[in-house]
């Protein structure tokens, strides 16, 4: 198939990230049985894939701007042109061996979206898309699922890591939201369940506390495969609050109303 030159580039950059990745899972799979564990290992392997995205991007697209999660911010002298990257989405899956985790990134133009790239080099998945050109896994087209009942549903979600985020709000949420699905999922890497989404492996997917590397290119394969992404009160506020739901037309509105549901409920004391 034949792709656009900025998405080659970005298929580049990942690739050549991925496999730096797919070699250091095989030594984290070692350091597992020693007393440190991998953790140091792990933050090593995950500033190097995004430095070798950053110079790919770079080498390429020189006046770009740069919003990585491990290296932060790098002004480009072309404003209008940012890309968006975490390196190593689902970093505590790569510290366990477990291989789901992906490189992602994405291309804003003038402040939206115009590219956008997940790929988890553990079973080689490549999920692409362009604005107004589709979205594509291995070159095939995807779409969202057209499931249109919560009851046959494999639905997707965050929750808070150890020490961080409302756990008691993920909780409440479950306990009114569960029992509406055929299944919950929680896999660790919100790149992916947005590009499983996309997909339509997943029927539909909420998270709070995310960050613009773990959002960008997800949002951007679902809207691309025909699905809706919003903010948790179905607005366009996905970056500024953090939060999305994700999925088709009908199960997107469904979940909305049952989290709404769920945020009314009081917190246990
Ligand atoms: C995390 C993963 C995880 C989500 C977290 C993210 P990281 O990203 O996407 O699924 O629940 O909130 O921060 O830290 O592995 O890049
Ligand atoms: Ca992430
Ligand atoms: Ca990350």
């Amino acid at each position: 198939m034949l792709h656009s030159a900025v998405l080659n580039v970005m298929i580049k950059a990942a690739h050549r990230a991925g496999r730096s990745l797919k070699r250091d899972l095989g030594e984290v799979e070692h350091l597992q049985v020693s007393l440190k564990g991998p953790r140091n290992f792990v933050t090593a392997a995950d500033r190097r894939a995004e430095e070798i995205v950053y110079q790919e991007l770079a080498k390429a697209r020189p006046t770009y701007g740069f919003l990585g999660e491990e290296g932060g911010s790098r002004e480009g002298t072309d404003t209008s042109h940012r890309w968006i990257v975490d390196p190593l989405d689902g970093t505590t899956n790569f510290l366990h061996g477990i291989p789901h985790f992906a490189v992602s990134i994405a291309l804003e133009r003038s402040g939206a979206i115009v590219a956008g790239l997940v790929y988890n080099p553990a079973n080689d998945d490549l999920f692409v898309a362009e604005r107004g050109k589709g979205a594509f896994l291995n070159d095939q087209r995807i779409r969202v699922a057209g499931r249109k009942k919560l009851a046959e549903a494999i639905v997707a979600c965050g929750l808070p890591h150890y020490g961080r985020g409302d756990l008691a709000l993920a909780r409440r949420e479950i306990a009114v939201a569960q029992q509406h699905f055929a299944g919950l999922r929680r896999y660790g890497a919100a790149t992916l369940d947005l590009a499983w989404v996309a997909a339509g492996r997943l029927d539909v997917y909420w998270e709070r506390d995310l960050s613009p590397w773990d959002l960008a290119a997800g949002i951007l394969l679902v809207r691309e495969a025909g699905g809706f992404a919003s903010d948790l009160d179905g607005g366009e506020a996905i970056f500024a609050k953090g939060q999305i739901v994700a999925g088709n037309d009908t199960l997107h509105g469904e979940l909305i109303r049952l989290l709404k549901e769920a945020g009314k409920e009081t917190a246990p004391s």
